[in-house]
């Protein structure tokens, strides 16, 4: 089955064309330029540059994939969970085009792309596992029963850990987005010469919390004893506390639900250092650990429609009144 997928849930407009888990395009045109001056990303600009790119970026999936419109045997957009000005803009096209081709239309959930993104990687991917999702807009533990199957087990109470880098790279003038930056920057340092707390760290929630480690960094500078600290190191310790919390919680939840293997996935997953402390730890405890591959960590379409494949193979389809809705549970797909 040929899946178009849409995705343009915050500051990228991707489209792909999957064909039985085999990516034969993946575009995306990024905003992160535009959004650069800003120091983060301005959700109104967001919706427009996508109005002004979609077209031309849907062409070129198909171009790319040497492939036709009258092959698509469907369309994925994602429908749910981001900037509302966004969303509107992917699932309006995906409509029209649906509408044009007579094909089915499936909305699909941001999230479960993100989980699609280490499923399409890794096709030996056990189930059930546990994924982590940690990108700048969510930092979410799921238990993945099987696709479709899913159990939010906990998220972030306050930040999530792409936006923790983001918002200290700002503080520390490195620009946006954050996360590259402060790898870069840490990659120069010592990861061990500053102490950072570890926010919920003991607890056994597997609930999150960042501010309060932006906040200690903030606070570092305040102390005159400590301002002369090597921003490398400062970048590296950051780091290390991040990776630490989403580290451990993750191995947490994962001996709790008894599964064998973890994924990690989401623009933060891309982190050098997070898969090798992860790869380091899973390996002690007897686990497995999967990543996407690095052009599917980001946001990306490719995963949008093989979320979309999987749904419609259970059933399921959209509308043409299907909504666009900024803030929705992760939901598991309903078998009749
Ligand atoms: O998945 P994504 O493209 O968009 C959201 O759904 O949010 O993730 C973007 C986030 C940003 O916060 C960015 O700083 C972070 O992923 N990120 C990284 C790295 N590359 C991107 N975080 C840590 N290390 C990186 N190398
Ligand atoms: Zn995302």
């Amino acid at each position: 089955m040929l899946v178009l997928g849409i995705e343009t849930s915050c500051d990228e407009t991707a489209a792909a064309l999957v064909d039985e888990g085999n990516v034969l395009s993946n575009v995306i045109a990024s905003q992160i330029d535009l959004h650069a001056r800003f120091g983060g990303i301005v959700p109104e600009v967001a919706s427009r540059k996508h109005v002004e790119v979609i077209g031309y970026v849907i062409r070129e999936a198909f171009d790319s994939a040497g492939k036709g419109h009258s092959q698509v045997d469907a369309i994925a957009v994602t429908s749910k969970y981001g900037l509302i000005g966004s969303l509107i803009v992917g699932v309006s096209a995906a409509k029209a085009m649906a509408y044009a081709l007579r094909v089915p239309l499936i909305g699909i959930h941001h999230i479960e792309g993100h989980i699609f993104a280490n499923i399409l990687s890794n096709p030996g991917l056990p189930l059930p596992h546990v994924c982590l999702t940690v990108s700048g807009g969510h930092t979410m533990l799921i238990h993945v029963k099987e696709p479709g199957q899913y159990e939010v087990l906990g998220g972030t109470l306050d930040d999530a850990a792409g936006e923790a880098f983001d918002k200290i790279a700002k503080f520390l003038g490195l620009g946006f987005p954050g996360g590259p930056a402060i790898e870069k920057l840490a990659g120069h340092g010592n990861r061990t010469a500053i102490n950072l707390p570890r926010p919920l760290g003991r607890s056994r929630t597997s609930d999150f919390s960042f501010s309060g480690l932006k906040t200690a960094v903030v606070n570092m500078f305040k102390d005159s004893a400590r301002q002369t600290l090597p921003l490398p190191d400062i970048a590296a310790g950051f780091q290390e506390a991040v990776v630490d919390v989403l580290v451990s919680k993750t191995l947490q939840a994962a001996q709790r639900q008894g599964v064998s293997a973890v994924s990690v996935t989401g623009g933060v997953s891309i982190n050098t250092r997070l898969r090798e402390a992860f790869s380091e730890s899973c390996r002690r405890r007897g686990l497995q650990v999967f990543f996407p591959r690095r052009d599917l960590c980001t946001d990306n379409a490719a995963m949008v429609a093989a979320a979309g494949a999987v749904r419609l193979k259970y059933g399921e389809v959209s509308g043409l009144d299907l909504d666009a809705i900024p803030n929705a549970p992760l939901e598991s797909i309903k078998c009749a």
